[in-house]
């Protein structure tokens, strides 16, 4: 299913924000950790990806190190009134320290970073604006509100977080709104629809799944037979050997749904997505993450698939049969 009169439908970010499309684009892999990079089809990508109504399109400082929002900012200065950017600052990870993990939610260190990334990207005010990761060694009233003074001066407009509790969302969201929550969710990673979702879902804050294609693994069976030596994914548990192995055996039940619907696995896992979002009445906003041109009309066309109660039962065990973490 690939036509190209796809209406993308459209969702409030948060309870003030914006209308964007239910469908982002992630910019992570444009720049680093997903092996080869190829900076003109990705500039074609972020092109066509306008073309479709994609207006959502996620980055990091830390993504390369700043690259990629510099990558960013040419696409973002070209289309700014149609461009809804959203970036993240937490991870040390800084062009003075490429190779420190750390997280930093300190306010002195969310103050500088944001100058940073307003830098690289070359704008006036960030749409969006993260904490990456939270770390309990700074109170979390005391980073949010170093965020939402960002917001006071008219650094960033909409306030996000990712990866968190369900505490910490309703604990951040009294201190200051929050538009956004960014968490891994997928057929194969679910934990946040215990507690994470009912909490956005009552707050109003949207969802924006990432890695909503399990990081490539919900593609299809033909996926990464061999990473390359720079793709981080050869590190990650899931993709070890022995556990790609037991994963791909879920992988092609997933496959034998996409085939007899005539669509693709990523378009069952975008579908999908949809499918739980509206069951348990959360906006949500894919971020599928792409460097090529020929997958974004099929990602795109999945929002207007919709799911039988049968295929959804039978997607529903999987993410209990995944081996490895999720990291
Ligand atoms: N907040 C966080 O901590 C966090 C963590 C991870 C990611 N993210 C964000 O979320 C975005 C998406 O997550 P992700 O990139 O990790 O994983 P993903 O979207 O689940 O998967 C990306 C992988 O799928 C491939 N792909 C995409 N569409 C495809 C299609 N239709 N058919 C076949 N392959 C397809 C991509 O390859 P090609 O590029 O070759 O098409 C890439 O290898 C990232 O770009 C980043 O912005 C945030």
């Amino acid at each position: 299913m690939t036509s190209e009169n796809t209406t993308m439908p459209q969702v409030q970010l948060g309870r003030d924000g914006p209308m964007i499309g239910a469908q982002g684009l992630g910019c992570m892999g444009m720049s680093e950790f997903y092996g080869e990079t190829d900076t003109a089809e990705s500039l074609l990508t972020l092109d066509r990806a306008i073309d479709l109504g994609i207006n959502m399109f996620d980055t990091a400082d830390m993504y390369g190190v700043g690259a990629n929002e510099a990558f960013l900012a040419p696409f973002v200065a070209a289309n700014r009134e149609r461009v809804t950017i959203a970036t993240k600052f937490g991870y040390s990870r800084t062009p003075d320290s490429p190779d420190d993990w750390n997280i930093d939610n300190r306010p002195d260190f969310i103050r500088a970073a944001v100058d940073r990334s307003l830098q690289r990207l070359g704008v006036d005010a960030i749409d969006l604006y993260y904490m990456h990761r939270r770390t309990d060694s700074v109170a979390l009233e005391d980073s949010i509100g170093a965020m939402a003074e960002l917001v006071a001066a008219g650094k960033v407009k909409w306030l996000g977080l990712s990866a968190v509790g369900a505490a910490e969302l309703r604990a951040a969201h009294a201190v200051h709104p929050i538009a956004a929550l960014q968490s891994e969710w997928s057929i194969f990673t679910r934990d946040i629809e215990q507690d994470v979702v009912p909490a956005a879902a009552e707050l109003g804050v949207t969802v924006l799944p990432y890695s909503p294609l399990g990081r490539g693994m919900l593609t299809g069976r033909a996926f990464a037979t061999s990473l390359g030596d720079t793709d981080a994914r050869q590190h990650f548990p899931r993709f070890s050997a022995e556990n790609r192995a037991a994963n791909m055996l879920l992988v092609a039940k997933i496959e034998d749904i996409a085939e007899a619907r005539g669509v693709s696995v990523a378009q069952i896992a975008l579908a999908w997505l949809y499918a739980q979002s509206r069951k348990l009445k959360v906006k949500t906003v894919p971020i599928p993450g792409t460097r090529k041109r020929s997958r974004l009309l099929e990602n795109v066309a999945a929002a207007s698939i919709t799911l039988t109660v049968p295929e959804m039962e039978a997607l529903a065990p999987l993410a209990s049969a995944v081996q490895g973490i999720a990291v």
